[in-house]
């Protein structure tokens, strides 16, 4: 598939997501739980409704994927697939239901782990703006190349963090400028890759693949890093069960970031 038909094909599902949520964001009833979703965390009416409006694009398209999702799981599209699909129908359902603007779509086009994605695509869903990324091809901002940012004092960096003690301490304002938490994992790695913000952490173990397969590569695209804690390459099988914690930075700072935690 060419870059364009990558894009076409997120684009579109983004859009149906946008057009199927855009009566819930704010709605006490966008945040009803339906049910455990396959990932293991609670299914929200508006992530079903935006699942759905996914779907009905995918099976209209015509070609054969694996489509892996947050809240179905898996699910096999026309036979035997071309490429896997990873979505995660809303990231920062909390945001969404309670009005918050921030909150996004990310897809990541691959094969079976987070080390072979080969395109990634963000939309914010409340102003529009899309991070895309192709391996070995960079990575934009609507049509713009974006990079991470050059800091490399770590006196002088913003980072968003999820973190509980004791990480949350050793991250916190006496050694880094800015800590700031956004509630869309997804979006706030786009940060990363703009150069905003100069590191990210989420050392909860709560992190699943949807929320990061997109962003990963967007932020390497854009000359950052992202690795484990330990600072080994993330390989997570696209499997949402699975959790992770991640370090991404602007690279320069990377291995002054893991001495840190
Ligand atoms: C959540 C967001 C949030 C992260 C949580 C995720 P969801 O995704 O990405 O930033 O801290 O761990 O669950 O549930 O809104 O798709
Ligand atoms: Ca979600």
């Amino acid at each position: 598939m060419t870059e364009s038909q990558y894009f076409t094909l997120c684009n579109d599902v983004a859009a149906e997501i946008k057009k199927a949520v855009s009566g819930l964001i704010g709605k006490p009833e966008a945040g009803v739980t339906l049910r455990i979703g396959a990932d293991g965390t609670p299914t929200e009416k508006i992530d079903e409704v935006a699942e759905n409006a996914a779907l009905s694009v995918l099976e209209a398209d015509g070609r054969s994927m694996l489509f892996v999702s947050e809240e179905l799981g898996e699910k096999n599209i026309g036979g035997k697939p071309e490429f896997t699909f990873v979505l995660d129908p809303v990231d920062g359902t909390f945001n969404a239901v309670n009005n918050i603007p921030f909150f996004c779509v990310p897809i990541a086009i691959g094969k079976s782990d987070l080390s072979d994605i080969r395109y990634g695509f963000v939309k914010n869903l409340v102003n529009g703006d899309i991070y895309s990324a192709r391996k070995g091809k960079g990575a934009f901002l609507n049509e713009k190349q974006i990079h991470v940012s050059g800091l490399s004092e770590l006196s002088r960096l913003s980072v968003l963090s999820y973190s509980h003690r004791p990480h949350a301490v050793l991250i916190n304002n006496h050694s880094v400028r800015r800590v700031r938490v956004f509630g869309c994992a997804g979006l706030e790695l786009c940060y990363i890759a703009s150069g905003i913000f100069d590191a990210f952490f989420d050392m909860r173990g709560m992190l699943r693949i949807t929320d990061i397969a997109a962003s990963k590569l967007i932020v390497e695209e854009a000359g950052g890093k992202i690795t484990d804690e330990k600072g080994n390459s993330l390989n997570t099988p696209l499997d949402v069960r699975k959790r992770v914690n991640i370090i991404a930075s602007n690279g320069i700072t990377h291995n002054k970031l893991l001495e840190l935690v």
